[in-house]
């Protein structure tokens, strides 16, 4: 059984770039009592793992340089030394980017369902990008049936997740995205209400009022910058902002400007503006996972994925979310070949 690794070997400066990462063959390590052999399935890329890329302080720690990255994983489980696990058993957890990982199987390593769910939905609408969805639009947005709920990045795993929930708590859902395939998505194919594309600058302002004709209530923000600007002129009193990610800043090499009125609209408006890390309401998970598993057994919320064939790929996938390729969830498959 051969292994691979892919290896952060540089700290990106601006866009990440292929040159950044390595990949390189690497042990098997013996499976001890206790232990499982896991052959990696899906890895997730996601957009905070930009961040772990530099030595900037931040809530979780930077990737080291020539070490392999980490993070959400699906795969399955190849030799057990657990009575908790077998053979054939689909896994997630948060793993080292190599082909096959051996983990302490405790209770990092949660046991999936295929038969509930594909294994693929524990990284996306079933996993981390939905439980944000969830949880930052129900604790901080906190929306009202008839509000108005817009959403930044909103084809993407997290965007595509909050609307379609505030469109099931009876909210008018207004999506941003950066194409028209998007933003065929989720209208046609998700019922949001509206649909804008924000790379019709010159129109944003006007495009977001005629949209939401009796104001914003909540902005739900992934992106940041002018789009953000732009849905702040057009709150409501008390209007809600969960920030829940800024991708539109990640590759900056210079501090971003800003206006200085948006902070002025926050007082006039009395606008509440609360960042978080999904993680901040982990007591909360099992009531978020409930209602997303429900909602997506009853066919009430879905979400496409956007599948990169090939362990080698992963780089490049990571790359791919800061061109706005994918719709829906970003992973990256691998098949089964070593
Ligand atoms: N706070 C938390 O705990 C937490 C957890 C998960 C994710 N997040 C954040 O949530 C956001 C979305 O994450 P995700 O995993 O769902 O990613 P995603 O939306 O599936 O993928 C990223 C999308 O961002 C858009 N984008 C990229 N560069 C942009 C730019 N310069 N301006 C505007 N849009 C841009 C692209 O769509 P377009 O084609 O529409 O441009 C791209 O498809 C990110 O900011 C992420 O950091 C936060």
């Amino acid at each position: 059984m051969t292994n691979q690794e892919i290896l952060l070997v540089n700290r990106p400066v601006g866009l990440p770039n292929p040159d950044d990462f390595e990949i390189k063959e690497c042990e098997v390590p013996t499976v001890d009592d206790g232990y499982i052999l896991i052959r990696t399935v899906y890895l997730s890329v996601d957009p905070y793992m930009r961040g772990r890329m530099t030595e900037a302080r931040s809530y979780v720690a930077p990737f080291e340089i020539g070490k392999p990255l980490n993070g959400g994983m699906v795969g399955q489980v190849v030799e057990s030394r657990s009575p908790d696990f077998q053979a054939g058993d689909y896994v997630a957890g948060q793993w080292a980017w190599r082909r096959y990982n051996v983990v302490k199987a405790d209770k990092r390593v949660s046991k999936l369902n295929p038969n509930l769910a594909p294994p693929s939905t524990a990284l996306g609408i079933l996993g981390m990008t939905g439980l944000t969805a969830y949880l930052g639009l129900t604790k901080i947005g906190n929306p009202q049936p008839g509000e108005t709920v817009v959403v930044s990045g909103a084809a993407g795993a997290v965007g595509s997740v909050v609307g379609q929930i505030a469109k099931l708590l009876g909210c008018r859902v207004v999506g941003i995205a950066g194409t028209k395939e998007k933003l065929a998505y989720i209208k046609d194919e998700l019922g949001f209400d509206e649909a804008i594309d924000y790379k019709d600058r010159e129109n944003l302002h006007k495009n977001i009022r005629a949209a939401c004709p009796n104001g914003v209530d909540v902005y739900f923000d992934n992106v940041g910058g002018s789009i953000s600007e732009a849905v702040i002129y057009a709150m409501n009193d008390f209007a809600r902002i969960p920030l829940c990610g800024q991708i539109a800043h990640y590759n900056d090499t210079k501090p971003a400007q800003i206006s200085i009125n948006v902070f002025h609209t926050f007082v006039t408006r009395r606008i509440r503006m609360q960042g978080f890390i999904v993680s901040d309401f982990v007591e909360s998970f099992g009531e978020a996972h409930a209602a997303l598993a429900k909602w997506y057994q009853a066919g009430k919320i879905r979400q496409k994925e956007t599948i990169i064939e090939g362990f080698e790929n992963t780089p490049e996938a990571f790359i791919g979310l800061f061109h706005g390729e994918n719709i829906g969830k970003l992973l990256v498959r691998v098949p089964d070949e070593v």
